[in-house]
């Protein structure tokens, strides 16, 4: 039976502008969310985060939600709008926080905080976004802010969640906020995150606790070549998707290769002097996202090209310089977001970071399943699907584990049903149900097979 460390940390995870609601309260200035989410046509059903699961006013039921799963963490992001809109701290918004983190601890649960899950302050768009160095440096002033305001109680921060997204997503293929299509824009944004990731780090341990542990998630692709003879492609996708980011964070130098694949688009000549090193700062923990692998292959130049990445279809694609891979659809079973349900990528890996990485641990910061939930006649949710899905890959981190690779923690994504950003709420990746309309929280079967996971530290049969 798959068996964990003892001090393993379970945990539940969610963001900001998918929870909170609350847009326009309490001095919250608008996000590139906000303005993405209410320009017609870009977000499925026309949804908005504007009440979300309305958790800025269920802050106390939903504490409760967590302590009854009795998990040892929870991961939140912090919505930067809130607490520093136009530059300028806003108490209110630090207050909400501070209530968090405080109901957190009471309860005895470890807050693990994101400084960014997206939800960029729309006048630093305005100004460019990521594509602008400044962001970066806006960025470490706001770090700073919520280290002085919480980093006497909090021991895990995370300075970025999935960088990969927030430049290829928002700047190529425009399919999130701010929903730009530049290549060039995204790979400035690529270097204006790390660099910002490395300055926030050094902002926060100017400043908060220092026994605190320093991360960032990245949602690392593993990248599968169909054949033999497509090992170029993934090293391709390999540098773009994952070295981008590992190379300055965590080595200090952008991959080489990365640089001349990209060539055509960009010199990268916003990349200064000394930025490498800013944005390599040491680690306690590496977050890793995961949800599927990646499948690629050398395209022929003839056949339809195949673009199966799982990001959806956008104006443009994110894979810059990539016209000649073909991204392939892989064998089910699949989850309501079409994704192939496969465990082996993750346990693949883990592998592969311990090995490339030896001495850095890892936690999984993300990893769930969305699919069409139905509510029976006894009023509950019978998930089995999601239930299985969260035994394979809690399985598969075990045999990562056993094999050799330090994985500190685990958290599920999601704590509850929320705003999936363009899909809107159509995907419903909780273990606990958020009922459309009345907002009601319903415990899934899968938040009652967690809950037993955690109290036990082990998975069932
Ligand atoms: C990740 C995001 C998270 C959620 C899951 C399904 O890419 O970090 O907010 O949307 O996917």
């Amino acid at each position: 039976m798959p068996t964990f460390p003892e001090n393993f940390v379970w945990g539940t995870a969610t963001a900001a502008y998918q929870v909170e609601g609350a847009w326009n309260e309490d001095g919250r200035g608008p996000s590139i969310w906000d303005t993405f989410s209410h320009t017609p046509g870009l977000v499925a059903g026309g949804d908005t985060g504007d009440v979300a699961c309305d958790h800025y006013h269920r802050l106390e039921e939903d504490l409760d939600i967590l302590s009854a799963l009795g998990v040892g963490a929870y991961r939140f992001s912090i919505s930067w709008p809130r607490v520093r809109p136009n530059g300028t701290a806003n108490r209110p918004g630090l207050d909400f926080y501070e209530r968090l983190v405080d109901g957190l601890l009471t309860r005895g649960i470890a807050p693990v905080a994101t400084l960014y899950h997206w939800d960029l302050p729309q006048e630093l768009e305005d100004a460019d976004g990521w594509a602008n160095r400044d962001t970066a440096y806006r960025f470490a002033e706001y770090a700073a802010l919520m280290g002085e305001t919480i980093g006497d109680r909090v021991r895990t921060w995370i300075t970025l969640n999935e960088p990969w997204c927030s430049a290829y997503l928002g700047y190529a293929s425009g399919v999130h906020a701010p929903g730009r299509t530049e290549p060039a824009a995204a790979l400035a944004a690529v270097h204006h995150l790390n660099l910002g990731h490395g300055l926030a780090v050094q902002a926060l341990r100017a400043v908060v606790d220092p026994a605190a542990q320093m991360s960032v998630t990245l949602n690392l692709h593993h990248v599968r070549g169909v054949s033999e003879a497509d090992a170029d492609a993934v090293r391709q996708v390999d540098a773009l998707a994952n070295r981008a980011f590992l190379g300055p964070m965590l080595e200090g130098a952008y991959p080489r290769d990365l640089i001349a694949d990209t060539a055509s688009v960009t010199d990268w000549s916003f990349v200064r002097d000394g930025d490498e090193a800013t944005a390599c700062q040491p680690l306690d923990v590496l977050g890793v996202n995961y949800y599927n692998p990646t499948l690629v292959r050398r395209w022929d130049g003839s056949s339809d090209r195949a673009t199966a990445d799982g990001h959806q279809d956008g104006a443009a694609s994110p894979w810059i310089a990539c016209e000649n891979v073909e991204f392939m659809p892989q064998p089910g079973p699949y989850t309501e977001m079409g994704w192939n349900i496969d465990e082996t990528g993750l346990t693949e890996l883990l592998l592969r970071l311990h090995r490339d990485y030896p001495a850095m641990p890892t936690m999984i910061t993300e990893n769930g399943a969305a699919f069409a939930d139905v509510v029976t006649p006894d009023g509950r949710v019978h998930d089995e699907r999601r239930v299985d899905y969260l035994h394979r890959h809690l399985t598969a981190v075990a045999e990562a584990i056993s094999a050799g690779a330090d994985v500190r923690g685990y958290f599920v994504w999601s704590l509850m049903d929320n705003f999936e950003w363009a899909h809107g709420y159509a995907k419903r990746f909780g273990i606990v149900r958020v009922e459309p309309g009345t907002l009601e929280r319903v415990w899934k079967d899968s938040a009652h097979w967690y809950r037993d996971v955690v109290a036990s530290g082990k998975l069932p049969g």
